[in-house]
């Protein structure tokens, strides 16, 4: 019914329309800031023409409902046929309450608050009237020194997976239409952008099709099996080709085999970074590319409005190619109720209430002290109240403890450490130290002074936020040397050490680690993060985060990962010669810290691993039991994991593959029996012909606290 009425919406527009709604435009060009002059640099440079504003399907980046209504409301009086506005905004781990970055949600291992994340995040969106959000990034990662790291939840495709699920129903919620209070959710960046070569952003991506398909197509997949309205093109080259004018990539994996049916947008710009790629000679055959692959709306690049119609007029394009496109962007709009209301969830009277309101940040909070994993510890921690505290280092009082992806969020409205550490004791003295980069003699005196009483010093370091997130790419990963160097000052005083980091990749922690009592990683832990630290430090809540990605030991490693291969000749094999074998001449081969791990205030121990058979058929399935048991001093969480090897492939398979976790809880002194139950479809894989099976043999099966640290035993699947 619905239909009818789009499609013949769609038969009253030209072709100029047409292609104007497939337009997505940042929000000055909407304001009547042209008129006032402040369109400037490439922006102006665009020479968008006022008909295309009028006629343009999509606005990027704006929010505030006045502005969004005012922004829809003179658009719906200029539009000829009334075709609403659809206001898109990259709203990643919170609107205006932050929650912690990606990275640090997928170390909660959290799936429920996770979604409840999202959801809040939605709710502060779509009443302040955005539609869409471009987020989950679900890119699998394995190069700290990519920024983007912390837009990911991680190294492993089924923990990835878990999350693009969990954070797709947080955002669209079970009824999009109705419930006004979810906005749709746009999965990105497709295809496999974390595996930019030498970790540099907009890099190169170049690695066989069933790679991608094993490790990188799933947790988009599992994001559109969740109904997710929207995916985003990557800025790289997938098979040679860049993803935004790969016609076998979007047509037929993702279109054709992945069943996807929703709107393709491209990134910004990445219509017209075909030129510099190296596969168009210019914006016209770029944008002949881009449409061809079934990018629907171009961001922020003219492309489509310049040379779309010549191209129908040249019959390089069939309009019914154009078609297809405006009509997928209508039914998103229809799906959201704006012909309805186009206005749907913004309501000037209600955002004050909704947005940052004390449950928003009470689940902030709660999320952040989930997110942080405990690295290091040697009887330091909990802290006593009555401890004198010297709290040392550029994040005592910064509130760049927001990470990147926080437009909306407000640093001073984020809680510092100094004010979370102050809610517990006020026998604190504070100093800076240094600053991220440098250090001067005056800053270590006062740090120095400021120590000098203290029963313990306190460290709050880490990267400043623009040392990560898109284009924040680095090749040293370790702190910055200034703070290493406070570091080393603060030793002289021979008083317990506990560093607290905020930074958005996994770091190379020599000089930190190894030179202080107790390590922290915080994260970005977003607004309530001063708040949650003193919670973690204070032994309020017990640490319970585990590594989602892998530490190195050293950048020379990366990318160093759990999941990896073994070779012909591995380390540690029983016929291993001392030196012909696969390893480093002069650091270990394992990372630092490994997948999955962290510590908490109490201690886990594992007994008892037990399988309901020793072998398995296709059929059947296989009960996997293990014994844990909290014998530590106070209550805990623990991440129970669960991972597979399988011996013999047709092809070869990881060392290691999680397969399931149970997240549990446990006084002091009680005991679980959990269980796991394996199907023949975890154990699965991709063999060389693309086929999606498994192989009758011998699999181990392990149990533990993190990927290193876990008890086995063997089975066999028979056909
Ligand atoms: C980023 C995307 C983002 C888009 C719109 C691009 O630079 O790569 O992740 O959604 O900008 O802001």
């Amino acid at each position: 019914m619905r239909e009818n009425k789009l499609l013949s919406l769609l038969n009253q527009m030209t072709l100029d329309e047409k292609i104007a709604q497939l337009m997505q435009l940042a929000t000055p060009f909407f304001k009547g800031a042209k008129e006032q002059g402040q369109i400037t640099g490439p922006m102006a440079e665009m020479g968008v023409t006022d008909d295309t504003i009028q006629n343009s399907g999509s606005v990027l980046g704006a929010s505030g409902a006045q502005e969004i209504i005012n922004i829809q409301r003179t658009h719906m009086e200029e539009n000829r046929l009334g075709i609403p506005l659809l206001f898109m905004s990259d709203i990643v781990h919170g609107f205006k309450t932050i929650f912690p970055v990606p990275l640090a949600i997928g170390c909660s291992w959290d799936l429920e608050l996770t979604e409840k994340s999202a959801e809040i995040a939605a709710r502060e969106a779509s009443v302040s009237g955005v539609h869409v959000t471009f987020a989950p990034m679900v890119d699998l990662v394995r190069d700290p020194r990519w920024g983007r790291v912390m837009e990911s939840t991680g190294e492993d495709p089924y923990l990835n997976s878990e999350f693009a699920r969990a954070f797709v129903r947080g955002f669209q919620g079970e009824e999009l239409t109705t419930d006004v209070e979810r906005v749709a959710a746009c999965v990105k960046h497709f295809a496999a952008y974390g595996a930019a070569e030498g970790g540099r952003d907009y890099n190169t991506v170049d690695m066989s099709e069933r790679e991608l398909r094993e490790n990188y197509l799933p947790a988009y997949q599992a994001a559109l099996e969740e109904g997710c309205e929207m995916v985003m093109t990557a800025f790289n080259t997938v098979f040679g080709i860049p993803a935004t004018g790969n016609k076998r990539l979007m047509r037929q994996l993702l279109r054709e085999e992945m069943e996807f049916d929703g709107v393709l947008i491209s990134d910004w710009g990445a219509v017209k970074e075909m030129i510099p790629h190296g596969v168009a000679e210019n914006e016209k055959e770029a944008a002949y590319k881009a449409i061809s692959a079934g990018v629907d709306i171009e961001m922020m690049t003219t492309g489509y409005v310049n040379h779309l119609k010549e191209l129908v007029e040249e019959k390089m394009v069939d309009e019914s190619i154009i078609d297809e496109a405006v009509l997928r962007i209508l039914q998103l709009k229809e799906k959201l109720g704006l012909f309805e209301n186009p206005y749907r969830g913004a309501n000037v009277e209600l955002e004050p209430e909704v947005i940052m309101s004390a449950a928003h940040r009470k689940a902030a909070r709660e999320l952040a002290t989930k997110s942080s994993v405990l690295l290091k510890n040697e009887s330091i921690l909990p802290l006593k109240k009555e401890k004198k505290v010297a709290l040392i280092g550029p994040f005592a009082e910064s509130g760049d403890i927001l990470g990147p992806w926080s437009w909306l969020g407000s640093r001073d409205e984020a809680v510092t450490m100094k004010e979370g550490i102050l809610s517990k004791t006020s026998r604190l003295t504070v100093a800076k130290g240094c600053d991220i980069e440098s250090i001067t003699d005056a800053q270590t005196e006062e740090a120095l002074k400021a120590a000098s009483d203290a029963d313990v010093i306190l460290l709050a370091l880490g990267e400043d936020s623009d040392m990560s997130g898109e284009a924040g790419c680095r090749a040293n990963i370790q702190l910055p040397s200034a703070q290493l160097q406070l570091i080393n000052y603060l030793q002289s005083l021979n008083k317990p050490m506990v560093a607290v980091l905020f930074n958005g990749r996994p770091l190379d922690l020599h000089g930190v680690l190894d030179q202080t009592d107790a390590v922290l990683e915080a994260w970005y832990p977003g607004t309530e993060g001063g708040n949650a630290v003193a919670d973690l430090l204070y032994g309020d809540v017990n640490p319970s985060g585990r590594l989602t990605m892998s530490f190195p030991y050293h950048v020379g490693q990366v990318p160093v990962y759990y999941n990896h291969f073994n070779t012909g000749r591995p380390q540690g094999a029983p016929d291993a010669q001392e030196r012909y074998v696969s390893q480093y001449l002069d650091i270990p081969n394992e990372p630092l810290l490994p997948f999955g791990f962290g510590l908490s205030y109490t201690t886990f121990t594992y007994s008892d691993l037990k399988l309901s058979s020793a072998t398995m058929t296709e059929e059947q399935t296989l009960d996997i039991s293990i014994t844990v048991t909290n014998d530590g001093p106070v209550a805990g969480e623990e991440v129970v994991q669960l991972y597979i090897h399988d011996h013999s492939g047709e092809v070869i398979r990881p060392v290691k593959e999680l397969k399931d976790f149970q997240k549990i809880s446990l006084d002091a002194g009680e005991t679980a029996d959990i269980t796991f139950t394996l199907s023949e479809n975890q154990l699965r894989y991709h063999h060389s012909d693309l086929q999606y099976k498994s192989d009758p043999g011998t699999f181990t099966v392990f149990i533990g606290r993190n990927s290193q640290d876990t008890m086995e035993q063997t089975f066999r699947l028979e056909k």
